[in-house]
């Protein structure tokens, strides 16, 4: 099987494009998916302080003998940290769960404005010390509009991760995000399974003889996302990932990205409340 392609963000740091995503995973069930996903070969791992199973995340890493350098952790601060000492009780906490002494990316998990207003530019303030400390090698926001992104100084985001799936290609930000050098990575990449019955999804899977979840993840890297797509089960986490041996048409990529309909499947950042 083909080696997952590495994308180069901003300041010069590699992310394997294919991850593994955990949100939803329950705590207990999370050392053991992690797991499966190493063993298959996955070595980038996306979790969240919210998502509870740091803990999970990081026996699965210490469990798997690889070196530190030979995997990629992403996590994620929460919205009630943005402010003050919070932060760094946000990262210490994150590291500790993961067993880690430091982050490969860190990010701003919501820009939370409803609920903390322009918290988060005092966060991103933030982030840029640790990134600085060595705490964590990059930086980047998660649901971040091109007008949030506008208030923040200092360092560019290396990434900004967004619910994008066939049915969600937000071409505006996407397009501003590539403008900016900043990398567009695809939460609910899968649309949270519920794209994967789409009939034009099926008829080019049946055409190539691969299912529609393996099509979905091959349009994603062939359009440049980061992608980090979420399974428990054995079986589903191997077929995410055997999407190197074959390519897709530009035609049927076009005709993939033609199936956005603006359908989100989560919060819009804009106006969540959380
Ligand atoms: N930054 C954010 O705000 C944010 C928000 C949401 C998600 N995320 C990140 O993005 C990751 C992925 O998003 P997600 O978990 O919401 O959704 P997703 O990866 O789009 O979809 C996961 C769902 O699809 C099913 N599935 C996975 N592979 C499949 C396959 N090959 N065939 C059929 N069904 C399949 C899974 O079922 P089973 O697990 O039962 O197999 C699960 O129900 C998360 O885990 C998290 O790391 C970030």
């Amino acid at each position: 099987m083909a080696a997952v392609p590495n994308v180069t963000l901003n300041d010069g740091v590699e992310i394997p494009q294919l991850g593994f995503g955990t949100f939803q995973i329950p705590a207990d069930d999370t050392q053991r998916a992690v797991e499966e996903a190493l063993a298959i070969g996955y070595r980038h791992i996306d979790t969240a302080a919210i998502y509870g199973n740091e803990e999970g995340v990081g026996r699965a890493l210490a469990a798997s003998g690889l070196k530190r350098d030979e995997y990629f952790v992403t996590t994620k601060l929460w919205n009630n940290q943005h402010l003050g000492d919070q932060a760094v009780i946000g990262i210490n906490a994150s590291l500790e769960k993961l067993a880690l002494d430091h982050l490969d990316l860190y990010l701003i998990h919501w820009p939370a404005v409803v609920k903390y207003g322009d918290a988060y530019i005092q966060a991103w303030d933030a982030l840029q010390g640790f990134q600085f400390d060595g705490l964590t090698r990059s930086i980047g926001v998660s649901n971040f509009n091109i007008e949030h992104l506008n208030k923040l100084t200092g360092t560019v985001p290396s990434i900004n991760q967004i619910e994008l799936h066939p049915t969600l290609t937000q071409p505006g930000l996407t397009a501003e995000l590539a403008r900016r050098g900043i990398v567009a990575e695809a939460w609910s990449p899968l649309g949270r399974g519920e794209d994967l019955t789409n009939p034009e999804l099926v008829s080019i899977a049946a055409e190539i003889g691969k299912t529609p979840a393996q099509i979905v993840i091959r349009w994603h890297i062939q359009i440049g996302n980061v992608v980090i797509p979420k399974s428990v089960t054995p079986s589903r986490i191997a077929e995410n990932f055997d999407v190197f041996d074959f390519e897709l048409t530009p035609e049927q990529v076009a005709a993939i990205t033609a199936l956005n309909k603006d359908y989100r499947t989560g919060a819009d950042p804009a106006t969540a409340d959380f």
